[in-house]
């Protein structure tokens, strides 16, 4: 039976797609896309496309995609409605907590108020110091938030920590570890186990390999 793969765009997708090559997928019109957002794999009965992050878990719940290729830290955030099958131990990046050296966040007294994309970690990490923070939702730039007086702090993702350092921004605590994970709609795993099941076990041989590459 045809799967369909929903690809979350930007920071995952290129890793995704070199994982997909590796399998000996029929990727080739990933690499070179334009604009297009469906492509067909020229060797497997699979259908991608490409998806903002909290889409994919739509596109996954809804069982527009069979299998969707998102970050944990959308999945963290986000509704729970499907399988989560794979670490794929790549988009490796943190949760942290931030803020302009001079806020001493954890010292302060009084109102404190967190500036972040990511309100449901913000809140269940302050509850776990016995903090009492506002949380306020930001899209995008969160670094800006500090900067213009807007919060104390934020709770953010961070990758090569540029972004933070250029913001004059320091990072005060650890929240946990994020990767990118697979995940599949419930019922059609149970439609289309075995070819599920051969995607997965693809992806997780290229996991072992580059684990193994990287020792
Ligand atoms: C994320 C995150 C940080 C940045 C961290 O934003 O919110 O801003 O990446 O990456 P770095 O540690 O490698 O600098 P993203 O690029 O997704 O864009 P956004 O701020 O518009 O959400």
């Amino acid at each position: 039976m045809a799967l369909s793969i929903a690809l979350t765009k930007g920071r995952l997708e290129k890793n995704t797609v070199a994982m997909l090559e590796t399998c000996g997928y029929g990727i080739d019109c990933l690499k070179d896309k334009g604009r297009a957002l469906v492509f067909q794999d020229s060797i497997k009965d699979i259908r991608y496309f490409l998806v903002k992050s909290n889409d994919c878990i739509t596109y996954v719940e809804h069982g527009v995609a069979d299998i969707g290729v998102v970050g944990k830290d959308t999945l963290i955030e986000g509704s729970k409605d499907y399988y989560e099958m794979l670490d794929l131990e790549m988009g490796k990046c943190k949760f942290i907590v931030a803020s302009l050296p001079e806020n001493e966040l954890f010292s302060k007294v009084g109102h404190i108020k967190i500036g972040t994309k990511y309100p449901t970690v913000a809140n269940s990490y302050f509850l776990s110091k016995g903090m009492d923070v506002e949380i306020i939702k930001i899209d995008g730039s969160v670094e800006l938030a500090p900067i213009l007086g807007l919060c104390d702090g934020i709770v953010d993702i961070m990758e090569t920590g540029t972004t933070l350092k250029e913001n004059g921004l320091v990072v005060l605590d650890t929240v946990c570890d994020i990767s990118a994970r697979v995940i599949v709609n419930k019922a059609s795993f149970k439609l289309k186990r075995d070819e599920i099941m051969q995607v997965i076990n693809d992806l997780k041989g290229v996991v072992e390999k580059n684990a193994s590459g990287n020792q």
